[in-house]
């Protein structure tokens, strides 16, 4: 690593406040049935077990993603052109960003988007040192909420948003139309790169996000341990446990921590009751057709330019243009 390189780093911090963390927490737990925004599962341990996820023998979407992205990087950076800036949204490693970065001509910037400051710094940091005049700036900042396109040293051709390993999936139906629609139609954005996961059978989805070493139930119970850590909640980890079914009817991994017992929990001043098997869903995996995302796309105000899969069709990436 450039040590030179990595002291020019400036970060942009947009980091949400604790306010709007209790908040979210609060009204979720309040509700029925409970839910807990998946976007809280990536703090500094939750962001580590995620890459630990994302090399499990049953997470099929990670490898499966970087075969597309390693095979048709060159086809990618064509359609990216010269001196563009590329943004990354939910940059976590960025591990695929290499893939393109090592083909891309003359990039203008990379600017790595991850609500995980230290991940952040970190893999910013060692692009610095492995991309030398590139330039980087890392942004801290909860993508959901829109984003502003910085300021670049060299003016960028075209701005490409990449947003691979299916976290567009994350979102309802209706909040991923509404986040594409805002990069459709916003200013700071020429195309999209969206990495999506596809249907397939349950013997292939469920083992995937129930890993028999244990790693995904780990990282859906570190959120529980989060939140007593940074709101003073008293959440008995041991009480809980970890589920993940898919609905094939609604097309949707979904991911709980189920209630052993009846119990309370305190969060501050307020009680939350459970019964015997309520579960919080804490995060929504949806599978698309590559038709209904394609649909989705360009009612969304895209055009879809390019789509790669691989051979089984577990996988997709799309290039949408404005
Ligand atoms: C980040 N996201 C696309 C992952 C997924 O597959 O939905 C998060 C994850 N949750 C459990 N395992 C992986």
């Amino acid at each position: 690593m450039n040590p030179s390189a990595v002291d020019e780093l400036t970060l942009g911090d947009y980091l949400p406040r604790f306010e709007s963390f209790h908040a979210q927490v609060a009204n979720g737990l309040m509700r029925r049935p409970k839910m807990l925004p998946a976007k809280f599962l990536y703090d500094k341990t939750g962001s580590e077990l995620f890459e630990r996820i994302c090399g499990l023998r049953e997470y099929y979407p990670t490898r499966t993603e970087m075969g597309i992205l390693s095979r048709y990087a060159g086809e990618l950076a064509d359609l990216c052109g010269p001196q563009c800036m590329l943004i990354e949204l939910g940059s976590g490693s960025s591990t695929k960003t290499r893939m393109l970065l090592d083909r891309l001509c003359e990039p203008a910037a990379y600017v790595p988007v991850d609500i995980s400051r230290e991940q952040l710094i970190e893999a910013a940091a060692s692009l610095c040192g492995d991309y030398g005049p590139l330039e980087i700036i890392p942004v801290c900042a909860d993508y959901t909420d829109g984003l502003r396109t910085p300021a670049t040293r060299r003016a960028a051709r075209k701005t490409i948003v990449f947003f691979p390993g299916s976290t567009i999936g994350n979102f309802e139906p209706d909040e991923a139309m509404r986040f594409l629609r805002g990069y459709a139609h916003g200013g700071g954005c020429d195309a999209m790169i969206v990495g999506v996961d596809l249907r397939k059978p349950r013997s292939v989805l469920e083992p995937a996000y129930n890993d028999a070493a244990g790693v995904t139930a780990a990282f859906n119970l570190n959120l529980l341990r989060r939140i007593n850590r940074e709101l003073g909640a008293d959440f008995a980890l041991g009480r809980f446990y970890h589920r993940a079914i898919y609905n094939e009817h609604a097309g949707r991994i979904e991911m709980h921590l189920v209630s052993r017992t009846e119990q309370a929990v305190r969060l501050g001043r307020t009680r939350i009751m459970f019964e015997p098997g309520e579960p919080i869903t804490t995060e929504h995996s949806y599978k698309y057709t590559l038709a209904g995302f394609a649909n989705l796309a360009v009612c969304a105000g895209f055009e879809v330019g390019r789509v790669w899969t691989d051979p089984r069709q577990w996988f997709s990436v799309f290039y949408l243009k404005r």
